[in-house]
């Protein structure tokens, strides 16, 4: 077992939550990607939600139980690509105050792989940037025992803030994002030991 500070790999996954038409969290969730993938000993995977379009949750039982005998390849394959990783960056913009219908049901439909990992939040939105989405998704997080992590990425007037490369023009987003970066990296490498303690 790697000991916390030895190279620990991290597989980390950045969740990109609109699945709209014309979506801006494209560009957001792959300057993410870009920015997080420079950081040693990550192998980082774009998860676009777009392209895991899920049934609305209807199993019989809570995720728990259910997710151990899936019969739909959708739901199945959805549980088994979020257990292989290590740590989470989600990519959420706020609709209505809150976050997505689908990046809650996919939040939904797996619980074991999400257990004891750490999550960050990058939002984008109006003039609150997503701060109400990302509050509401930390309470979420904590009952699929996903550890969210203080930093947070949240960048207002979504339509303007982007350059033509798709990054913030904004030079403290992209400050904000190496902080959170280096807390999911010490979140993650810490909880990833404790995994393979246990
Ligand atoms: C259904 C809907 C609701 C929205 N509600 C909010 C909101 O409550 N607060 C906010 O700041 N922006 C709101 N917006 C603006 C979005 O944050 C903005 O359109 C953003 O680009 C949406 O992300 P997306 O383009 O990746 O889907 C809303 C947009 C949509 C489509």
């Amino acid at each position: 077992m790697a000991l916390h500070g030895d190279a620990m790999n991290l597989n980390v996954a950045v969740v990109i939550a609109s699945t709209r038409e014309g979506r801006m969290g494209e560009k957001v969730g792959r300057w993410v990607h870009a920015q997080a993938s420079q950081r040693a000993g990550w192998t980082v995977e774009l998860v676009d939600l777009l392209a895991w379009p899920l049934p609305n949750y209807a199993q019989p039982l809570p995720t728990k139980m259910a997710e151990k005998s899936y019969t739909d390849v959708r739901l199945k394959a959805w549980a088994e690509l979020v257990a292989k990783f290590d740590a989470f960056l989600i990519v959420t913009p706020e609709y209505n105050h809150g976050y997505p219908a689908a990046l809650k049901n996919a939040l939904d439909h797996a619980y074991a792989g999400w257990n004891r990992k750490p999550v960050g939040f990058v939002s984008y939105g109006g003039t609150s940037g997503g701060v109400r989405a990302v509050e509401q998704l930390r309470q979420v997080a904590v009952e699929l025992q996903l550890a969210p992590v203080r930093d947070e990425v949240n960048i207002p007037l979504i339509g303007k803030a982007l350059d033509e490369a798709g990054a913030p023009r904004e030079e403290f987003h992209g400050k904000r994002l190496a902080a959170l970066v280096g807390e999911l990296d010490w979140w993650g490498t810490t909880l990833k030991a404790g995994r393979e303690r246990s």
